[in-house]
């Protein structure tokens, strides 16, 4: 029996040399310590050899068995490394200087109507800021005229992090670095993402975009808002578009106002994404606040400005005929493709 387990010993070590995949070291596995595997075997066999040789032979096998899984499993270990080896070695050998022949994939909606704001705003002037996403209560809410325990912080279901700071919930939370950055006259668009706890439907989700923009000088005035925000739509709708201006309250703006437009998805006759009213909410805007100013390091008594806070997002579903906001975040590119060309 001895002679037995060495031959085995000497079968397995070959048998193993030739395993190149997994799959083959498994079969190699099942082969000598399945059930019907030959080691098992050779365990059972144990029974019939008498008292004296069993506890001899018994050490011998188990420690073939323990040599066997060892090996094993060193071999799965070789054969994965090996593997992530070609990987890399393919990839090392992709040339990145060869002319791109095929290519599939577009810019997500989002970003391709960020990029023609910001070509329209740049044109006109404004310089396009970059802004973090993560911010500081000061700055996503005191620096902007909402003090602690103010109503309007219900208005932005917040998300807080354990650190105290928070995930913007507006992109006005980079008004007061970028007044700051280049005090008056200054004019500046902002894009970013913004995050509140809200309840998703159509028309809703807990991550968007906005673009702000400011713009602050000596006399400025509404009208000089109401003249920016037209030009701009007219832009990026290639076609009229019928406004209304509400008042509407912001802490941060001094008087405030809420920049509708008709639905374009149902042409005013009311359906989901305009809440069965003909219009949606485009663009909060105003006059900044004074205490903003003076939070930026600007004087009130000097200069005046406007801001306002254009729903990305919102702009987009419009442009395309988005029914469902969803689809934006959805990674859907079946859902999303239908809307880009470029
Ligand atoms: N930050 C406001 C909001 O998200 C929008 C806004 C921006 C309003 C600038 C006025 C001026 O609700």
């Amino acid at each position: 029996m001895k002679e037995k387990i060495e031959a085995l010993r000497q079968q397995f070590q070959e048998e193993l040399e030739k395993t190149g995949s997994s799959d083959q070291v498994e079969k190699l596995r099942v082969a000598y310590l399945g059930k019907k595997g030959c080691v098992t075997q050779l365990l059972k066999g144990l029974k019939e050899v008498d008292a004296q040789q069993k506890k001899e032979l018994g050490q011998h096998i188990n420690q073939l068995k323990k040599q066997v899984e060892d090996k094993l499993a060193q071999q799965v270990e070789a054969i994965r490394q090996a593997e992530m080896q070609r990987r890399i070695g393919a990839a090392e050998r992709y040339d990145v200087t060869l002319p791109v022949t095929d290519v599939s994939g577009s810019y997500h909606p989002i970003t391709i109507v960020q990029r023609q704001l910001e070509e329209i705003f740049a044109s006109m002037g404004f310089t396009i800021e970059d802004y973090k996403e993560i911010v500081t209560d000061y700055e996503c809410f005191e620096a902007v005229n909402i003090p602690k325990d103010h109503p309007a912080r219900d208005m932005q279901d917040t998300y807080y992090l354990e650190n105290g700071q928070l995930l913007k919930t507006h992109t006005s939370a980079a008004q007061n670095a970028i007044l700051r950055k280049y005090g008056a006259p200054c004019r500046a668009i902002f894009p970013g993402r913004c995050f509140r706890n809200e309840a998703i439907d159509a028309s809703h989700e807990n991550t968007f975009f906005q673009m702000e923009g400011i713009m602050v000088d000596t006399d400025i005035s509404i009208s000089n808002l109401i003249y920016f925000m037209k030009t701009m739509l007219s832009e990026v709708f290639e076609r009229d578009v019928k406004v209304r201006l509400r008042p509407g309250f912001f802490p941060f703006v001094e008087p405030g106002f809420e920049l509708d437009i008709n639905c374009l998805i149902c042409g005013g006759e009311g359906c989901s994404t305009c809440h069965h009213s003909g219009w949606v909410e485009l663009c909060p805007c105003g006059m900044i606040h004074p205490n903003v100013l003076k939070a930026g390091g600007i004087d009130p008594e000097t200069y005046t400005g406007f801001a306002f806070g254009l729903g990305l997002t919102r702009l987009v579903m419009m442009k395309y005929g988005v029914k469902d906001i969803r689809d934006l975040n959805s990674g859907n590119l079946k859902a999303l493709s239908q809307f880009t060309h470029e």
